[in-house]
């Protein structure tokens, strides 16, 4: 049968292509974004309860109750805005499931949206799907004058026309660990005056930030608010990737479309996972951990590279660090991921897959992304592996 694909060009993903090979040779595995270690025993323990005490059947479509009174509140404590619950806040099978629904839901046949490139991988293909049409503004990479990447607002607005139906914004960014500053929520308060644009917010990492940096959500400028889906992952901040749960805020008039979406698409989200996170935000989770032991963990890892030739670039936030390899070789970086996974048992992921077009030569600045999210000790061995790459 001849099947006509919707997405010809998406083959397997980078992410999956590197797990795969890093098994292959039994690498450390550095490339795709989880934690080699469990979450908190009493979260683990709350949502066995949860399942012990029966809750095994059918969520609420929007969510367990519980869960969205205890993202409320913690909205409110953290950046000041009060979501309904019963309106504004959606449970969803992952950061993922959210921005997917709010693409399909929000974004028409001829829309165009606007990616700050480099990008995480979903956004394009799922813009594609609903047959409308990415734009990407490249941001500023390090300089001179600044050493982490900024976003290039003079090229976002020169993006914008009446076609233009969204922006997404990703902060804390992967992959390159760039958060956004007062200024740019200045800068998106004046674009979203001028233009009426929904916002899609993809703040998997709010909880991630270091150096004292706070992460500046949407949510706290009631002007952005208005316009937003605030999208975040249980998985990131819980360390329980594989638990698939997140959910989105937005204002009343966005919610209710985006969970026209959400109902046709899994419908509702695992009940023990939703009991057991409601109770354990209630009792015990503070989330201001988690920048600490995260800080600790990039800290420890920029700390191991100083005797190799991999120069970390600046990281405020994300469990991802970017390192130059420019000083081992000049090869393009797919190659050199795939033989330093091969060679030397590390598995990365080359940061030209993060762009429209990976085999172009601007896609290609001798860098590659490791996840931090591992065990003191992966990250040692890790280290120690580095430290002994003179050419590749
Ligand atoms: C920027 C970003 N958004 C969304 C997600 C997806 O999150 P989830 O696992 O909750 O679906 C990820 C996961 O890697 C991510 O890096």
């Amino acid at each position: 049968m001849n099947i006509k694909s919707k997405l010809p060009d998406v083959a397997l993903t980078i992410f999956s292509k590197m797990s795969q090979l890093a098994v292959q040779y039994k690498a450390v595995n550095m490339g795709q974004g989880y934690p080699d270690y469990n979450p908190d025993h009493r979260l683990i323990k709350c949502v066995h309860e949860a399942m012990l005490a029966g809750h095994n059947q059918y969520a609420p479509m929007i969510g367990v109750e519980r869960l969205r009174h205890a993202i409320r509140n913690q909205i409110i404590r953290l950046y000041g805005r009060s979501y309904d619950p019963n309106d504004e806040i959606t449970i969803t099978s992952g950061a993922t499931e959210a921005l997917s629904a709010s693409i399909i839901a929000l974004v028409h046949p001829g829309d165009e949206v606007i990616i700050i490139e480099p990008a995480y991988d979903l956004y394009a293909p799922t813009i594609r799907l609903v047959g409308a049409i990415p734009q990407y503004a490249p941001m500023h990479r390090p300089s001179v004058n600044h050493q982490n990447y900024q976003i290039n607002w003079e090229a976002v607005e020169r993006l914008i026309n009446n076609r233009t139906r969204m922006i997404i914004l990703n902060s804390p960014h992967n992959p390159t660990g760039f958060t956004l500053q007062t200024t740019d929520l200045d800068r998106l308060e004046k674009i979203i005056e001028q233009h009426k644009l929904i916002l899609l917010s993809d703040e998997a990492y709010e909880h991630i930030v270091f150096d004292g940096i706070e992460h500046l959500s949407l949510a706290t400028r009631p002007a952005l608010a208005e316009r937003s889906v605030v999208i975040s992952s249980f998985g990131k901040t819980f360390h329980a990737t594989g638990w698939k749960i997140g959910y989105c805020c937005s204002p009343k008039k966005i919610s209710a479309e985006i969970r026209k979406v959400h109902q046709f698409m899994v419908f509702s989200v695992p009940t023990p996972l939703q009991v057991g996170l409601a109770e354990y935000m209630n009792s015990y989770a503070e989330v201001h951990h988690v920048k600490h032991f995260y800080q600790k963990k990039r800290d420890r890892l920029v700390a191991g590279l100083q005797t190799t030739g991999f120069e970390p670039l600046e990281c405020q936030g994300t469990f991802f660090l970017i390192v130059n390899y420019q000083k081992i070789s000049d090869k393009p970086e797919q190659l050199v991921a795939e033989q330093l996974t091969k060679k030397h048992g590390v598995a990365t992921i080359p940061v030209s897959a993060f762009y429209q077009n990976p085999a172009h030569p601007s896609s290609n600045q001798q860098l590659l992304r490791l996840c931090f999210a591992k065990q003191d000790q992966t990250i040692d061995v890790v280290a120690d592996r580095l430290s002994n790459v003179y050419d590749l």
